[in-house]
C-alpha cells in the first residue's frame, strides 16, 4: 500500500475553499492508502510565532474539522508535527541541500510573504530564517514518514516540487535513500467566493466555514453576486457568471438543470434561488456538524485520536532517520 502524506497548518477554521481544494480528496484516498494527516503546528509557529495561543487553540479546532469531514481514525493518522522530533533533526540536514536563492524563488512561500507585510516588511526584507525555509521542513515532513503521494491543494505544489528536489539531492550525495513524492491535485483545486473573487479564503472575507451555523450561511449567501444584467425578477440571466448557480453545481444539486432551465428563461428570482441553494448548503453541511458535534462533546476521545495517530507517525519517522543517518554517515554507535 502506498502512503499519503499530507496536511494543514492550524491558524483557523476550515472552510469550504479547504474542504473542496483538499479535505474531500484526503477522504475519499483514505480507504486505498496508508493516510497520515499531519497537523503543522510548528509551520503555524512560522508566521504566528507570536501567537502560540492561537496556534495551540487551532490544533483543536483543525482536528475537529478533519474528523467532521469524514477524516476517518480507522483509516487515517491524524498526527502532530511539533511531536515528532525526527521531523526538525530532518529538516536540519536538508538545509544543506538547498540555496537561499531557491527559497526565495518558491512562488507560494513568496506570495504569502507579500501578504503579511507587517511581519515581514514591504518588500520582504524582514523575512525570517523560519519563514523561508519552511518549504525545507516541509520536505522533512513528507520525507520522515517515506511518503509516496501528497494531495494538496494547487498553491502547495511548488513546495512538493522543492520535496523532489531535495530528495534527489540528498539521493545523488549520499546514495539511493529517500522517495521522491508526488502531488495529487483534486478535481477542484480551487474554489470561487460567493461574492466573485477567484478564490474563497479567511483573509479574503468570503470563507463560509464548515461549522457556520444557518444564519451565517444565509448573510453570507444573501449577499453573493450574480448575473448584474438581471434587474427584475423575471428577466432571462446568465447562469455562467452567476456565483450561486456555481456554488449549486459545486454542491451538486439534484436540482440543477432546473436551476439553469429557469434562470435562462427568466422564470427564476434569484431571492428563490439563493433560498435554494441556503438549504442546499445546510444539508451538505449538515451531517459533517453533527459529527463535529460529536466530537466537541467527546474531547477525551479526540485527545487519543492524536495521540494515537502521532504514536504511528513517530514510529514511522524513526524507522526512515535510521536509513538517513546511516547514508550521512552519522549512524555512531549503532549495532
Ligand atoms: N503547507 C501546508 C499548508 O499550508 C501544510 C503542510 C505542512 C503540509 N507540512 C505538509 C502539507 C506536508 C502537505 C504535506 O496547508
Amino acid at each position: 500500500m502506498k502512503t499519503i502524506i499530507t496536511g494543514d497548518r492550524p491558524t483557523g477554521r476550515m472552510h469550504l475553499g479547504h474542504y473542496f481544494g483538499s479535505i474531500q480528496n484526503r477522504v475519499k484516498m483514505q480507504y486505498d492508502y496508508d493516510t497520515y494527516i499531519l497537523i503543522a503546528d510548528v509551520q503555524a509557529l512560522t508566521d504566528n510565532f507570536d501567537n502560540p495561543d492561537k496556534v495551540r487553540k487551532s490544533v483543536h479546532e483543525l482536528a475537529l474539522d478533519y474528523l467532521a469531514s469524514g477524516i476517518d481514525p480507522k483509516h487515517s493518522h491524524i498526527y502532530i508535527q511539533s511531536l515528532i522530533p525526527e521531523v526538525a533533526e530532518l529538516t536540519v540536514y536538508f538545509s544543506n541541500l538547498v540555496t537561499v536563492s531557491r527559497l526565495y524563488r518558491n512562488p507560494t512561500t513568496k506570495h504569502e510573504a507579500n501578504q503579511k507585510a507587517d511581519k515581514f516588511g514591504e518588500s520582504g526584507e524582514s523575512i525570517t530564517y523560519g519563514f523561508l525555509g519552511y518549504p525545507v521542513s516541509q520536505a522533512a515532513d513528507i520525507i520522515a514518514l517515506d511518503g509516496d503521494i501528497v494531495p494538496v491543494g494547487e498553491d502547495q505544489v511548488p513546495h512538493i516540487e522543492q520535496t523532489r528536489e531535495i530528495a534527489r539531492k540528498f539521493n545523488s550525495i549520499y546514495g539511493e535513500t529517500l522517495k521522491e513524492p508526488e502531488a495529487v491535485l483534486s478535481e477542484t483545486p480551487r474554489i470561487k467566493g460567493l461574492d466573485g473573487n477567484e478564490k474563497m479564503g479567511k483573509s479574503l472575507g468570503n470563507a463560509i466555514y464548515l461549522a457556520d451555523s444557518e444564519e451565517e450561511i444565509t448573510k453570507k449567501v444573501m449577499s453573493a453576486v450574480t448575473d448584474p444584467s438581471k434587474i427584475k425578477k423575471d428577466d432571462p440571466a446568465n447562469p455562467d457568471i452567476c456565483m450561486v448557480y456555481y456554488y449549486h453545481k459545486l454542491l451538486k444539486n439534484s436540482n440543477l438543470d432546473t436551476v439553469c432551465s429557469e434562470c435562462k428563461a427568466g422564470s427564476r428570482g434569484c431571492v428563490a434561488c439563493k433560498k435554494e441553494l441556503i438549504k442546499v448548503m445546510t444539508e451538505f453541511l449538515g451531517p459533517l456538524q453533527e459529527r463535529r458535534k460529536y466530537y466537541e462533546e467527546h474531547p477525551e476521545e479526540v485527545e487519543q485520536i492524536l495521540k494515537e495517530g502521532t504514536m504511528a507517525a513517530r514510529i514511522r519517522a524513526q524507522e526512515v532517520m535510521k536509513r538517513v543517518r546511516k547514508s550521512m554517515k552519522l549512524d555512531y554507535f549503532e549495532e
